[in-house]
């Protein structure tokens, strides 16, 4: 479908793709960055490397992954500015840059695909949730679908929710890994050394949401099962209450989904 594939931007996200892309792919792939001093991660990378676009490069049927901070997407656009044909694709993981404003950034009217992974692509376990433009084809749709599936699970949603995906799943590993790293001083807390603290915790993390997963039962059945009348798991359910564990958590995606429009309207 593609002649080329160019992944702009080669910070922790960026790099995560350039080492998946060659593995499903077979094309020219080329990374670019302009301040990646050679480093052993980068050298194990399978694509070309270089520091900025360059006139003999052929944008001619080409699919451009743009994994750089919003505030670089403007110089990036004015060097690709009019470049990219129509059959080319955008794929766009920046945060709070809309589907619009990249066309009119870029002046490209082909298909673009809004994407929000998470980290956790590093490891095949991101949530990725998808809007795409309407012109794009089933076939291209397929074929970053098939893509992003190598990296976790694909939700395709109208545009307008991205912001609340970002709130969600794109920041919500750190809320998740501030909530092992506590239980983890809990347990230290309680005596236990850190090493085997820091393997309960998270395994006991994972084993919740794998459960969660692999029984298709809601949360609270789940939680109900495992509390025990007058138990210990009802005296920290209700501390949690009490503290308002839910309450913090629904507020962290509510603020983290207004910080996201705001970028999106700068
Ligand atoms: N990290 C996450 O968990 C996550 C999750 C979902 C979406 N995202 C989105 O993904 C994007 C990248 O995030 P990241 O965490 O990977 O950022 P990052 O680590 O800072 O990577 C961005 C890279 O782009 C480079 N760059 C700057 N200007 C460039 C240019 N003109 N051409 C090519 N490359 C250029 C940067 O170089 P310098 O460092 O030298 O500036 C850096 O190496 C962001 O827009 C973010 O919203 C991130």
């Amino acid at each position: 479908m593609f002649e080329s594939i160019y992944i702009v931007g080669l910070g922790k996200m960026g790099q995560i793709f350039a080492h998946i892309v060659p593995t499903i792919f077979n094309h020219n792939i080329v990374g670019i960055d302009p301040n990646k001093a050679p480093s052993p991660e980068l050298d194990d990378l399978k694509i070309q490397l270089e520091s900025k676009f360059k006139k003999s490069m052929s944008f001619k049927k080409s699919c451009i992954f743009l994994c750089v901070k919003p505030y670089h997407v403007s110089k990036v656009a004015k060097e690709l500015e009019g470049q990219l044909d129509k059959d080319s694709m955008l794929i766009s993981i920046v945060a709070g840059q809309s589907i619009e404003s990249l066309s009119k950034k870029f002046k490209f009217k082909g298909p673009i695909l809004r994407v929000m992974p998470n980290v956790a692509a590093q490891v095949g376990y991101s949530a990725t949730a998808i809007a795409c433009s309407e012109n794009t084809s089933k076939d291209q749709k397929k074929w970053a679908e098939k893509f992003f599936e190598h990296v976790g699970t694909v939700d395709w949603l109208d545009e307008y929710l991205m912001d609340a995906v970002t709130g969600l799943s794109g920041s919500g590993p750190a809320y998740i890994l501030m909530v092992i790293e506590a239980l983890i001083d809990g347990g230290v807390k309680m005596g236990l050394p850190r090493n085997i603290a820091t393997t309960l915790a998270t395994q006991t993390v994972r084993g919740a949401a794998q459960l969660h997963i692999e029984s298709g039962l809601h949360p609270a059945v789940l939680k109900d099962q495992v509390t025990t009348p007058a138990g210990t798991t009802i005296e920290a359910l209700h501390e949690l209450e009490r503290r308002g564990l839910r309450a913090m958590l629904i507020q962290a995606v509510e603020m983290a989904t207004k910080k996201s429009k705001k970028l999106s309207k700068k």
